[in-house]
């Protein structure tokens, strides 16, 4: 860090996903981890920061579970509409922070609810490379493994240059007014949005890469649960 004081900044968390990979009993974010739900972790990443102005988690309509959370009454989280993707759970969430108050620059840092695991140095080393960027940008991991393309047939077909590849991790941090255009005018376009730099590269700007942490997993398969557990009970 440069010395330089970290930016203000609002967090949006999409936790509306049914997690169907998981194939557990519940959706993934409520699953426990540690005396807590997953839900609940992600959110403690946030929460004691000084630079964060109000956090808003996108919820299914229906979800039975998040009301029994103790974070459900706390006043600095607030509850948004989600939808039937991903991107649509965003927008939502965008929504909810202008009737909070927030402002077309205002940063706001979306973080998937199923990555408990960002470590405060990673958030400060976004936030601090970040500050003074006209666009904003994520963190994200290098390739570390021998990349292979793969045929119809599922036999390699060649080996690809790891070199510019990197994996797009979360936070995703950009100011709420490009980002809220960028997300609706690429919907309308019918453009393939998996996260929001996918928005803003359809918009034709290019977010900046920052390297985090391998360990910032996103919790996508049973295996990643079990990985995480073990890593915790062992100390953090
Ligand atoms: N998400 C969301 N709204 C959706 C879909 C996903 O808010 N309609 C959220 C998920 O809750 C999660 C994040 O986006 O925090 C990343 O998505 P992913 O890991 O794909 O979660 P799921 O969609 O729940 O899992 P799966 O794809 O295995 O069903
Ligand atoms: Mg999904």
């Amino acid at each position: 860090m440069s010395g330089q004081s970290l930016p203000a900044f609002w967090v949006l968390v999409p936790a509306a996903g049914v997690g169907s990979r998981m194939r557990a009993d519940r959706p993934k974010q409520y699953l426990q981890l540690a005396g807590k739900t997953i839900l609940e972790h992600t959110l403690d990443c946030f929460l004691g920061h000084p630079g964060l102005r109000g956090l808003v988690v996108s919820l299914a309509a229906d979800d039975p579970y998040w009301p029994t959370l103790s974070c459900a009454q706390d006043p600095r989280v607030r509850r948004a509409e989600g939808g039937r993707e991903r991107a649509d759970s965003v927008l939502g969430g965008l929504s909810r922070l202008i009737e909070l108050g927030a402002r077309e620059q205002d940063w706001v840092l979306v973080h998937d609810a199923a990555r408990p695991n960002l470590a405060r140095s990673d958030l400060d080393l976004l936030l601090s490379e970040l500050a003074d960027d006209p666009i904003g940008g994520l963190l994200a991991v290098p390739a570390r493994d021998t990349l292979k393309r793969a045929g119809a047939d599922g036999r390699v077909l060649e080996t690809v240059d790891r070199s510019p590849i990197w994996l797009a991790y979360t936070p995703q941090m950009f100011r709420l007014g490009p980002l809220r255009r960028a997300l609706v005018d690429a919907l309308a376009a019918g453009a393939a949005i998996t996260d929001e730099a996918s928005a803003l590269e359809w918009a034709g700007a290019a977010p900046r890469l920052i390297e985090g942490r391998a360990d910032n997993l996103k919790i996508t398969r049973p295996e990643d649960l079990d990985w995480l557990r073990q890593r915790w009970s062992a100390g953090r």
